[in-house]
């Protein structure tokens, strides 16, 4: 897909919780084919260090690559911080970047991990949003939000975020609310725990099951299909190749408009 003149594969490999096997999993899955990689600055859940050297390892050039990263506010961290805990917010953001550029080599999009509050934004959220327009990054974005966060942040914005990663809750809709928001504001979402945080429909769900049956699919690749037929940006934090390819194999399948709707109803 084209986000704002920039080129962004259709689907992307996640590197969270693989700790001492981060980078040979970064490199298999850039070997198996993905482009574009998700990290964080975040030592809590990522080894971003690892993910670049991964992506040495690989031995692809980086401007065949979309790598993403994250400025992960204190309260998201442990004792492992990217940054001076008591710089202001803008100055963490700053040294946040700057140690994900050393760690990955470039860095294509940029997230904010989250807002600092359940409702609303808030001034550390501000602060960090307004260091992050001024970066010297193709693309920005946030993860996280409520709609009502996401609506608050597209009003406050002088650049808007081109990206929203969120947890696709089926249960919600497939996350309805906030890809509303996106399609309306001209933003991808990209979605995460597409497989784990709906496992009712994915592994348990019978006529999902018998759809992909008679389709010769996985149900995995079902509804990676689905999410991607609305528009929106997988995430897969697979740590086996077999899966990897399945799940890049989804991305030629086609549904039909009765398949989509399906599967849209099966979520809330
Ligand atoms: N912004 C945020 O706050 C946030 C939060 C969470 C995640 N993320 C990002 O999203 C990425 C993906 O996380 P996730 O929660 O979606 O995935 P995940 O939980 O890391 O992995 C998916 C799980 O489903 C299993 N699985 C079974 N069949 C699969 C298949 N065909 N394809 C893929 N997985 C299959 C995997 O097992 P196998 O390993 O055996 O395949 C794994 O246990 C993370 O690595 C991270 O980059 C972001």
């Amino acid at each position: 897909m084209q986000i704002r003149g920039i080129a962004v594969p259709d689907f992307m490999y996640g590197t969270a919780w693989k700790e001492s096997r981060t980078q040979a999993l970064t490199e298999l899955a850039l070997r198996e084919g993905f482009r574009a990689i998700d990290t964080a600055n975040q030592r809590k859940h990522y080894c971003e260090e690892a993910v670049g050297e991964g992506i040495r390892a690989s031995g692809l050039a980086l401007d065949t690559l979309f790598i993403q990263t994250k400025y992960t506010q204190r309260s998201g961290q442990d004792e492992r911080l990217p940054y001076d805990e008591d710089a202001p917010i803008g100055t963490q953001v700053r040294q946040s970047f700057h140690s994900s550029i050393a760690h990955l080599g470039k860095i294509d999009s940029f997230v904010l991990h989250g807002p600092s509050q359940r409702e609303g934004l808030g001034p550390n959220d501000h602060e960090a949003w307004r260091a992050i327009e001024q970066l010297p990054v193709a693309l920005i974005g946030i993860s996280n939000v409520t709609p009502r966060q996401l609506e608050e942040l597209v009003s406050f914005a002088i650049v808007p975020p081109a990206f929203v990663q969120n947890r696709c809750y089926a249960s919600a809709g497939w996350d309805r609310e906030v890809r509303a928001l996106c399609t309306h504001h001209g933003i991808v979402y990209q979605g995460f725990s597409i497989l784990t945080a709906n496992r009712d429909v994915v592994q348990h769900d019978r006529e999902i099951r018998a759809m992909a049956k008679s389709r010769g699919i996985e149900t995995s690749q079902l509804v990676f299909a689905f999410i991607r037929a609305r528009g929106a940006l997988p995430l897969t934090g697979t740590s086996d190749a077999a899966h990897m390819r399945l799940d890049l194999a989804s991305t030629a399948i086609e549904l039909t408009a009765e398949e989509l709707a399906f599967v849209e109803s099966r979520g809330g």
